[in-house]
């Protein structure tokens, strides 16, 4: 494989990160991932997003952030044909350390039950699935 390099989620980067999550199974999209809130976010947890390139080309990308207690990691995305091979471990690792050097402890993050395969990369990296706790959502506006 050639080489990739991984580097900071810049809002320059949204065009080709929207594109990527939109093409890739897995990732659930809404209004929240629209440019602004894309821009506040990564505004709100500078430093802690990445992308991964090849050939200045974005091949994978991940959203990460805290709310000050708790890391939350979103939309981990890996283009297919690169999959398998390292890099998102290697995201995953980056958003980690960044949220470790934040004096965080702990991480959470969402996967639709129906996602196998992300629920096997998940639990490779260690990762520990939450039986006794349910995601409880509402909109408020
Ligand atoms: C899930 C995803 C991000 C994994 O990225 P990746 O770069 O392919 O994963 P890696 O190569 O870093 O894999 C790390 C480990 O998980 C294992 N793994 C990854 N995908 C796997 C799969 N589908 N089945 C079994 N094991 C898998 C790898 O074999 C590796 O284990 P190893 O070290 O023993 O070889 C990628 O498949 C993807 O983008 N999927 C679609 C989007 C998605 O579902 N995102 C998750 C949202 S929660």
């Amino acid at each position: 494989m050639d080489i990739y390099q991984i580097r900071p989620f810049h809002i320059d980067d949204y065009d080709a990160v929207f594109a990527l999550w939109r093409e890739t199974e897995g990732v659930g999209l809404s209004q929240a991932d629209e440019r602004p809130a894309i821009a506040r976010y990564l505004d709100r947890n500078p430093g802690l997003s990445f992308v991964a390139t090849m050939h200045s080309r974005i091949i994978a990308a991940v959203l990460c952030g805290h709310d000050g207690r708790r890391g939350f990691i979103h939309h981990l995305a890996v283009q297919a044909e690169y999959q398998k091979q390292g890099i998102g471990q290697a995201l995953v690792e980056r958003c980690v350390d960044a949220l470790r050097q934040e004096g965080i402890d702990k991480c959470h993050l969402f996967v639709y039950a129906t996602n196998a395969n992300a629920r096997t990369f998940w639990r490779r990296l260690d990762w520990q699935p939450r039986d006794d706790l349910v995601l409880m959502s509402k909109m408020i506006r």
